[in-house]
């Protein structure tokens, strides 16, 4: 449903996220699908909604300059030369994250995207919700990004708990993304803050080159967590191969806690009620825990290919190519 982006509105949005629920709101740059940054469950309802087949990290909206220190971990004092100037603005920064961030929200990953966005609706939502709106581009996967109102109603409408409507969006474009972990810091996406503005703040700025189908230059961050440990997908836990030994030396990540799972040394159930959302919210820290286990391999039981349940799997796929 659309509002307008009255007061009394804001505050019915910000009770929505709260409660784990889902708000399209107005930004600068593009509407946000919004919901809270630090619960899982809320962050696997947006990918739900945006009926992607697969989990990106997704950036994480402040609204005061506390919440970036409480939310991740900054060791390098450029990084407030350059939000100190460009915040509020079209500039979204890569960053270690703290554990208050859940894994869902960064794809596994152990940096964040974070940004404080420069429209009053966006703040004083983000303000009067958690501090910590996640929020994708409104769009269903595929679609163009939208910068009104009615964009979002009309192709996500359905499974949004409420739209605000803020007009039209000022700078049309998705914010740039800077990541601030690498020496030389390195544009990601180009959006709404231009290179140059960055270089005269920062000296050196690199911008990474999609085209190059080079191999990872040296000290390039992986844009996807992968477990180190190897990871083979079976359709049960009898499909495992081995005596009781081997199997003790295993981790097994299970779909619903079905079959024999005694005799694996780890042992991580995504949803025992067979719920796609909290298989979801709990995935990326569940191969995190099996991957920092003893074990020596993990095997992965399929999940099945429905709803949220096909970006698990892809997730799980991903995870199984070396
Ligand atoms: O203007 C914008 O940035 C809009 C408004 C709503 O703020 N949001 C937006 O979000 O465009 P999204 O999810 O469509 O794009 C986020 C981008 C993706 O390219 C994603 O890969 C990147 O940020 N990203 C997020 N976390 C990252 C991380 N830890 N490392 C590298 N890239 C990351
Ligand atoms: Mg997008």
């Amino acid at each position: 449903m659309i509002v307008d982006n009255s007061e009394e509105n804001i505050r019915r949005g910000a009770e929505i996220i709260k409660e784990g629920g889902l708000v399209a709101f107005p930004t600068e740059t593009v509407y946000g699908l919004g919901g809270n940054s630090l619960d899982a469950r809320s962050v696997a309802k947006i990918f739900e909604a945006k009926r992607r087949p697969s989990f990106d990290p997704l950036i994480t909206h402040i609204a005061d300059f506390e919440a970036l220190d409480r939310l991740a971990d900054i060791k390098d004092r450029r990084v407030y030369d350059v939000v100190e100037k460009l915040w509020p603005g079209a500039l979204t920064i890569i960053v270690p994250k703290r554990e208050i961030i859940p894994d869902l929200v960064t794809s596994g990953l152990d940096t964040m995207a974070i940004r404080m966005p420069d429209h009053p609706t966006a703040l004083e939502l983000i303000r009067l919700s958690t501090g910590a709106v996640a929020a994708p581009s409104a769009n269903p996967f595929g679609y163009l990004s939208p910068t009104r109102a009615a964009h979002v109603e009309a192709s996500l409408g359905d499974r949004i708990d409420l739209v605000l409507d803020g007009g039209e969006c000022r700078v049309g474009v998705e914010s740039t993304v800077l990541d601030m972990t690498r020496d030389i810091p390195t544009v990601l996406r180009p959006g709404g803050i231009d290179v140059e503005t960055l270089r005269e703040l920062l000296g050196d700025v690199d911008v990474l080159d999609r085209t190059s189908k080079t191999p990872k230059a040296p000290g390039q961050l992986p844009m996807h967590y992968s477990p180190r440990k190897a990871l083979h997908i079976v359709n049960s836990p009898g499909d495992v191969p081995g005596d009781r030994l081997i199997r003790k030396q295993s981790a097994f990540l299970s779909f619903r806690g079905e079959g024999d799972l005694t005799s694996f040394g780890t042992v991580e159930v995504l949803s025992a009620k067979g719920d796609y959302l909290e298989a979801a919210s709990r995935l990326f820290a569940a191969l995190h825990r099996l991957d920092e286990s003893g074990a020596d391999v993990i095997y992965a039981e399929a999940v099945p290919s429905v709803g949220l349940g096909a970006a698990v799997m892809d997730r799980i796929y991903k995870a199984s190519e070396k």
